[in-house]
Parts: C-alpha cells; structure tokens; sequence
C-alpha cells in the first residue's frame, strides 16, 4: 500500500521552439487507500500528470514520491499501474491470457489461476475467458484491462478517462464495479476524468485542474453508491461546474 506525494511539480514540453507549461507548481497529496479523481478541460494537464506518477515522463522540477502508511518501507515506482482510454490488450492473447500477463514470471502457477480466476469472477468475464480481444465488446476489453492491472496488484492505480469510449449502460455498470473494487482491495485510485458526474460519483476528493494548475480540492462527504440526483451531489456537482465553467449554476 501507498498514497502519492507530489510537491512543486512542474512539466514543461517544447513544440517548435515554444514553451508549453503543461503542468506549473502542482502540490498534492493522496493519501494512501482513497480515491482521488481529477477533473479538468481537456489540455489542462491531467494526463501529463498521470505520466509523470508512472514514470512515462520525466518531470522539469519537483518531486513524487510514495508514502506507505508505514514510514519505514517506501514503495517502489513498479507498483504504480495505469489504465488507459483504450483496453491496449495484446491480440493475440486471450482474456484470461491478457489478465495473467503482468504474472509471467511467477513460479506458482497455481497461485495465478487462482487470482486471474478471482478478478474473471469479480469483472464478470468468466464466461468470456478463452475469447480473444477482437471477440468481446468495448466494455469486456476494458473490464480485460481493468483485470490485468488488478492481477498485479499495484499499490496505485492510475486511470485517464477509462470509461470514455463506452456507452452509458456499459460505462454505469463499471463505474459500480470500480465502486465495488475500491470497497474490497481499499487501492489507492487515481481517476481521471472529464465528466463531472462521474468524478463526483467516483472521488472521495475532487481535484480541479485548469491550464495546468489546481484551482481546488473538493471534498466528496458522501457515502457509496452515489445517487447522482441526490440534493448533495447535485449541490458539489454545482460547484466544481462553476469553478469549470465559471458560471453560477445555482
Ligand atoms: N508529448 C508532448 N509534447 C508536447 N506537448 C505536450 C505533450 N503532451 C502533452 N502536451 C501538451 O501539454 C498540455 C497538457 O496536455 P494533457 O496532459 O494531455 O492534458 P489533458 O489530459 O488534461 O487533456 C497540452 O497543451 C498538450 O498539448
Ligand atoms: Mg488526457
């Protein structure tokens, strides 16, 4: 287990001689087993983030680090996971295969089948494990995905808009799973998303992104499931569009 630490992070791309702040003086703190997500306009940096927790970038300035709930040991940046927009799964492989990949090198075999078995059950794919990518739907890919990270066990699970490409009865039904999932394994998720609705229905905590700055932190006090028409939801959802939009929606 691990939360994520980053202070005074900067990320700075060059296109044709022009400097691109991607990210400028971001300070964060998750802590360790909650579930963050991150909402913002698309270029505000989101991804760039998410990156540079996985080590898929390098940053300008700043610091990331990874704090277990017991000082004493310190996770190491392998144990950090992502997910992304599309399944990425190898075609060639079936879903059980896929899921098991981050498991090639361990010995016990036995030990595998049972944790792929485990999330197979879990993800709702069992009846689909011997199927390869190009046979199952959009949701079942990502569902595929989802398993093959959880089969790692990360310590830290980074999404980018996971759900975005699917459609809205497919994407309500892993938006519970994902619910489900936290619930059980308390990982520490860090979701991504554009979609308002779905970062209050996810998130403990809110993070607001705009031009590659956080403007705020919104705390979520609400139990799960959410229900996305409480007065509640629809009260925080109210103010992270006006902070978005910059519109009083009230
Ligand atoms: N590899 C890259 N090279 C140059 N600019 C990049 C690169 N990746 C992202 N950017 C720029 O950084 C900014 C933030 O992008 P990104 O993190 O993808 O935003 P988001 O995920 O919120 O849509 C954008 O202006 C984007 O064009
Ligand atoms: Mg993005």
């Amino acid at each position: 287990m691990a939360g994520v630490k980053i202070q005074k992070l900067c990320k700075t791309f060059w296109i044709n001689g022009q400097e691109i702040n991607a990210l400028s003086d971001i300070n964060l703190t998750i802590e360790d087993g909650t579930f963050v997500t991150l909402v913002g306009k698309s270029g505000s940096g989101k991804t760039t983030l998410l990156k540079l927790i996985c080590g898929l970038e390098k940053s300008t300035r700043g610091n990331i680090s990874f704090p277990p709930p017991d000082k004493s040991i310190n996770c190491q940046p392998e144990r950090v996971s992502i997910v992304f927009q599309e399944p990425r799964l190898m075609p060639w492989l079936t879903v059980e295969q896929n899921m098991a990949f981050p498991l090639i090198k361990e010995k016990n075999r036995e030990r595998v089948a049972k944790t792929v078995n485990h999330y197979l059950d879990l993800l709702s794919l069992m009846e689909f494990k011997d199927a390869y990518p190009a046979q199952i739907s959009g949701g079942m890919a990502q569902r595929t995905a989802l398993g093959r990270t959880l089969c790692y066990d990360p310590d830290v699970i980074l999404m980018d808009e996971p759900l975005g490409a699917l459609d809205a009865f497919t994407r309500k039904k892993l938006q519970a799973d994902l619910i489900n999932i936290f619930l059980l394994q308390k990982k520490t998720i860090v979701f991504v998303t554009h979609d308002v609705d779905e970062a209050v229905l996810l998130g403990q905590r809110v993070v607001i992104f705009e031009a590659g700055k956080i403007v705020e932190h919104m705390p979520v006090n609400l139990g799960y499931p959410r229900n996305p028409l409480s007065r509640n939801f629809l009260n925080v959802k109210k103010k992270i569009l006006s902070l978005i939009v910059g519109e009083n929606f009230n």
